[in-house]
């Protein structure tokens, strides 16, 4: 558990930099040390329309709220929520000249489902337009639609987060998936792609290979009743 010490009521009051635990407390990076929000904020509002942006907020929020309960970091997982969906609202041809630019390589399901190409340019766009320069968080874009077999921990909380946050449509799967999810991430996670792969195969829409081998993996985390 954590090594934390709360103030006592003895202590409480007196000298902050007295009590016990502080030094953790003062080398703790702060959400606001780390970047600059305000400004990619108000950069962001610029390419997206007001949904998706409300959008990325609730994701933000559910991710460091994920990122807490699972012992994750708090803040790349608000920073990759807030920038997962950063390419989601470009024109087609800006979105084809940045991935040019980028050397983005695109497979055949992409180019046949073009939505899908912003986790894969928008991992590239956090470095280059908002300045977000972190591997951790670039993966966590980059397979936050798709997902993919034994996902990171951000990948994870940043792939569920955008499936859960509250501003997400009301569908029958989502009270039991938010109700396990602070908990068991994995069956979660499993739920997820499994209603994901149901709603693709129902409208004829072909299945990214991430999603279908992601699938099969988390299965193992299923319990009898998910099946
Ligand atoms: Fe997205
Ligand atoms: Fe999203």
């Amino acid at each position: 558990m954590s090594d934390i010490i709360l103030p006592t009521k003895e202590s409480y009051g007196k000298d902050p930099l007295a009590l016990p635990g502080t030094d953790i407390l003062k080398d703790a990076p702060s959400l606001n040390d780390s970047y600059d929000f305000v400004k990619i904020k108000k950069k962001l509002a610029k390419k997206l329309d007001a949904k998706r942006y409300e959008h990325s907020m609730g994701v933000a929020y559910t991710a460091a709220a994920l990122a807490m309960a699972h012992g994750g970091d708090m803040i790349k997982a608000y920073t990759a929520g807030v920038l997962h969906d950063c390419a989601k609202c470009l024109e087609d041809k800006e979105r084809d000249e940045l991935c040019k630019k980028y050397n983005v390589e695109l497979t055949k399901t992409e180019i046949e489902h073009p939505y899908l190409i912003h986790a894969k340019l928008g991992a590239v766009l956090a470095k280059e337009k908002y300045g977000v320069d972190d591997a951790e968080i670039a993966s966590a874009i980059r397979y936050h639609t798709t997902g993919r077999p034994d996902m990171t921990l951000l990948e994870k909380i940043i792939f569920s987060a955008d499936f859960i946050e509250p501003g997400r449509k009301p569908l029958l799967c989502l009270p039991l998936i938010r109700s396990i999810i602070f908990t068991d991430l994995d069956r979660a996670v499993y739920l997820i792609l499994k209603q994901t792969l149901i709603h693709l195969e129902h409208k004829g829409q072909t299945i990214d290979e991430n999603s279908q081998f992601a699938c099969d993996f988390y299965r193992r985390y299923a319990k009898e009743e998910d099946l």
